[in-house]
């Protein structure tokens, strides 16, 4: 019998490494971090449906501590990985108002800040729904002294590292470091680790799924809605209607959309021209794996990754997934000037 030869995350990550010569391992070692949060997260998610038998969220456990919402058990540990780990300055958090310094001898001389949302679709919890972390790795602005606000408001096109893990009917974690490379690994619950399933992932340029929560289409721009008629129209030469398929998770509609081809939208409204989704903690990163699979992200104008951020918690309209069909969607949105931006 001939075993197939298994490539482990961290494996990976090192391998990877050597292709940058001066390369310390910090960012190696801040992946590795990640990783291990997310498998924290997940023993927790896998517990989810027992919380009702072993005690509410708020309520005390057979051992008389509290019992955490998963998204705030999910923040901490993200938190905790890279606050002990040394190699990460500081984190900002959706779940968390500001940023947070680590300011330890160690963290403080650290390269590197990162941004996350810790449990992404955390109103799926209930249904059983996949969710998901996102990540996004920054050098940090002025190499020398603790983090500052300028660390966390950097442009996306200056990410580093960029990611997500999916707790879906397994577990995923999808991550990039740029150069048109993004690389999936499934979690062998069996040995605990992460293992390459995924290997250069490339978006089909032409998509034949389109995601948006169409229960807005009252509140969306008509350039907006003149592309969902689009995505509906029957044209056998392009394929059309394409399928509407929408979780309420982005990391699970985006990755679905990574794999099979197709656009996620989450576009501006008339009660909140600049959408609902964080550029921070959600549409840089993503936007950063969709372009190194060979996708777009836009903002309904511009290029998400070209945006400067003018604070931590701003939210941003979201275009992104096949490169075919997100210049398609820009081409009506333009039409039409109740975006925002
Ligand atoms: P939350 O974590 O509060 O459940 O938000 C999830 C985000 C994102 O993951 C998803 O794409 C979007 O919100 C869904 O929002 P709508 O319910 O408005 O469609």
């Amino acid at each position: 019998m001939v075993t197939k030869k298994i490539t482990t995350l961290s494996e990976f990550i090192l391998d990877k490494q050597k292709d940058f010569p001066f390369a310390t391992g910090d960012l190696s070692a801040l992946l590795g971090d990640i990783a291990l949060a997310a498998k924290l997260i997940n023993r927790k998610v896998n517990k989810a449906g027992l919380v009702d038998i072993l005690g509410d969220a708020g309520s005390n456990n057979i051992h008389g501590e509290e019992v955490k919402k998963l998204d705030v058990f999910a923040h901490e540990q993200m938190t905790n990985c890279l606050r002990v780990s040394g190699e990460c300055a500081g984190i900002a958090s959706e779940e968390s108002d500001g940023y947070l310094v680590f300011d330890d001898d160690r963290s403080k001389k650290a390269k590197y800040v990162v941004c996350y949302d810790p449990l992404d679709g955390s109103s799926n919890i209930d249904v059983n729904i996949s969710i998901g972390t996102i990540f996004a790795i920054y050098r940090k602005v002025n190499p020398e002294g603790v983090c500052d606000e300028l660390d966390f408001l950097q442009a996306g096109n200056k990410l580093v590292a960029a990611g997500y893990v999916i707790y879906g009917s397994s577990t995923m974690l999808v991550y990039t470091t740029g150069n048109n490379n993004v690389n999936g690994f499934t979690l062998d619950p069996s040995i605990g680790e992460f293992c390459l399933s995924h290997p250069n992932i490339r978006i089909p340029e032409k998509g034949g799924i389109y995601s948006v929560n169409e229960s807005y289409w009252n509140t969306f721009s008509i350039g907006v809605n003149n592309f969902i008629r689009y995505c509906k129209t029957p044209d056998k030469a392009s394929n059309r209607p394409y399928n509407s398929r929408y979780i309420g998770t982005l990391v699970s509609d985006f990755h679905r959309n990574l794999i099979k081809g197709g656009i996620f939208m989450y576009p501006a409204t008339t009660s909140h021209p600049d959408g609902k989704l964080r550029l921070l903690y959600e549409c840089n990163p993503m936007a950063f794996l969709a372009e190194n699979a060979g996708g777009m992200a836009m903002n309904g104008k511009k290029r998400i990754l070209d945006i400067v951020p003018t604070e931590l918690h701003q939210r941003v309209p979201l275009f992104t997934g096949s490169k075919d069909m997100v210049e398609k969607a820009m081409e009506f949105v333009l039409e039409d000037e109740l975006i925002l931006i």
